[in-house]
């Protein structure tokens, strides 16, 4: 019997079918090398400790506390981890006094989620009570702790850090499809700020209300142009994946989540020679990427820092959730 496992799971960099996947339709992503850990150790008392980076001081409480906690009182930092400790506690009939310790990069650029953290909790919780989880379980209790906590979310993200590489997510994990491919000629921009996904989420939402039928046509577009690039990534295909990559940030424009920011970074490499560029995740900040030959990478790369965007140099297609030590 483990006394201590660490497991990590790694961000995500949306490539196509972003806000038309929370309604179900398909998206495209690619999991980021940026890794949050979390360490599940036993503890001989029936409480709950939670210390995370995120928080200046651990959190503390007796068992039967923590597994019925409402999340929306706990701090931000933790609820997340209590989400995932109650759907598993629940699940398995657990009950056991456990401490997880959370830890990952300081700046995220938006790569790095709440979702990472959720997976890679799960995973050290499976590991140090044996609980034998497949990949799609995994996916599927950290996917419920992010309903939990966050309401709604497509959990593409989720999905991401469950199996790492480049996935085709749809049906809110009905499918998810792992793409073979050996590399993604991809340049990230950072746009220097960061956004409230939910926010951005309930703007699209508000829009949808006001103009149902205009939305519809966007997203079946939004899914046309996942398909097709599916097809174009698989065939290497990347100056037909460039187009689709611009025809799918028009019709994000369309639905008022870019940002000045944002604009400034996507025609700036643009103007340089990319195959295509756009926003990535929920738009209004964060990132944007670019589908980029070799030749003109550092060109692109130039054009993004004189543009006030900040180059992300991270590999991409990273492992999904693993095992990092026992003990
Ligand atoms: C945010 O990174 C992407 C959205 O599609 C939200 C989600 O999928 O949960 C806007």
């Amino acid at each position: 019997m483990n006394k201590y496992v660490v497991a990590s799971a790694p961000g995500k960099l949306m490539l196509l079918g972003e806000h038309a996947v929370v309604y179900g339709h398909p998206s495209l992503v690619t999991a980021v090398d940026l890794r949050i850990s979390a360490r599940a150790e036993r503890l001989d008392q029936d409480q709950i400790i939670v210390e995370s980076s995120l928080l200046d001081r651990p959190h503390d409480y007796p068992l039967a506390i923590a597994l019925d906690a409402d999340l929306k009182e706990v701090p931000k930092g933790i609820s997340f981890v209590l989400a995932t400790i109650q759907v598993l506690f629940a699940e398995f009939s657990l009950s056991a006094g456990l401490k997880i310790t959370t830890a990952g990069p300081k700046i995220s650029y938006g790569l790095g989620s709440s979702s990472a953290v959720t997976v890679a909790t799960t995973k050290a919780i499976d590991a140090l009570f044996d609980l034998n989880l497949t990949k799609k379980q995994i996916f599927q209790y950290s996917y419920q702790a992010v309903l939990d906590v966050q309401g709604a979310a497509s959990g593409f993200d989720v999905a991401a850090a469950a199996y790492g590489g480049t996935l085709y997510y749809a049906g809110n994990g009905e499918t998810i499809r792992p793409l073979q491919l050996d590399t993604l000629p991809v340049v990230i921009g950072y746009s220097g700020s960061k956004v409230g996904t939910v926010s951005l989420v309930a703007q699209v939402a508000e829009l949808r209300e006001q103009f149902p039928e205009f939305v519809a046509q966007a997203f079946d577009m939004i899914r046309d142009l996942v398909g097709r690039a599916e097809v174009a990534i698989n065939n290497g295909d990347w100056a037909l994946l460039g187009q689709l990559l611009n025809l799918n940030q028009g019709l994000l424009d369309s639905l008022g989540v870019n940002s000045q920011q944002l604009a400034q970074l996507i025609y700036a490499s643009r103007e340089v020679g990319v195959f295509g560029a756009k926003l990535s995740g929920a738009g209004g900040g964060d990132c944007m990427f670019a589908v980029v030959s070799d030749s003109h990478t550092q060109a692109v790369i130039e054009a993004i820092e004189a543009a006030g965007g900040q180059h992300v140099d991270l590999p991409l297609q990273a492992e999904g959730a693993r095992i990092d030590d026992v003990g």
